[in-house]
């Protein structure tokens, strides 16, 4: 089955994008809550755009045996700063909707905290049957691209950075 290949540049784009239709849409964040790992990359693009701080939370579907296990659980959480949450705009972001399990548990948690909005920001959407939900507290949600269910290969997973580009279709002939 054929793979998406995301460029850094594919990411800057749909991040900035992203950032343009939360503005636009009237939501101004006190802070953006990263999920990592996946979410790093685009809350710190966003930032560029927003200018707001980021924190950065973990979530991890193996136990401490490293057995899989069916709930997600927190690995690194926002803990001191996650009291601070209160009456805040959180904006949460990830790079993919993929189950939305992991989504979902971010936004319940993050309820729990008693924030004045939550919005939720994803680089890429895959258009199928979810197994999470998003809450209904959530007003407001952006997906940069709605795609086929299919894997996505982001640059920062990449072993070979020009491989990568290459599969992403990239002409690499007179680049260094
Ligand atoms: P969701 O709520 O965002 O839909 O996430 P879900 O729990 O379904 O995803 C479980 C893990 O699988 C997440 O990574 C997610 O980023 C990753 N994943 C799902 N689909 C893809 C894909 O097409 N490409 C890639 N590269 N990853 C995908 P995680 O366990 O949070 O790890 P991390 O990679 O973000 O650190
Ligand atoms: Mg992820």
């Amino acid at each position: 089955m054929e793979k998406y290949f995301f460029t850094y540049e594919d990411i800057h784009k749909t991040s900035k994008d992203l950032a343009d239709r939360v503005r636009a849409s009237g939501f101004d964040p006190d802070v953006i809550v990263a999920i990592g790992s996946g979410g790093f990359i685009p809350a710190r693009i966003m930032r560029t755009f927003l200018k707001k701080p980021i924190l950065a939370v973990g979530i991890a579907y193996y136990d401490a045996d490293d057995k899989p296990c069916e709930l997600p659980r927190k690995v690194q959480w926002v803990e001191e700063a996650e009291k601070k949450l209160s009456g805040k705009r959180i904006l949460l972001v990830d790079e993919v909707d993929d189950s939305r399990t992991t989504i979902e548990y971010c936004v319940r948690e993050l309820l729990r905290h008693h924030p004045a909005e939550i919005a939720v920001t994803v680089l890429h959407n895959k258009l199928k049957a979810k197994k999470g939900a998003i809450p209904a507290e959530v007003k407001r949600y952006f997906a940069g691209r709605d795609i086929e269910d299919r894997w996505v290969c982001y640059p920062w997973d990449a072993l070979d950075i020009d491989e990568h580009l290459a599969s992403a279709g990239l002409a690499l002939v007179g680049k260094k």
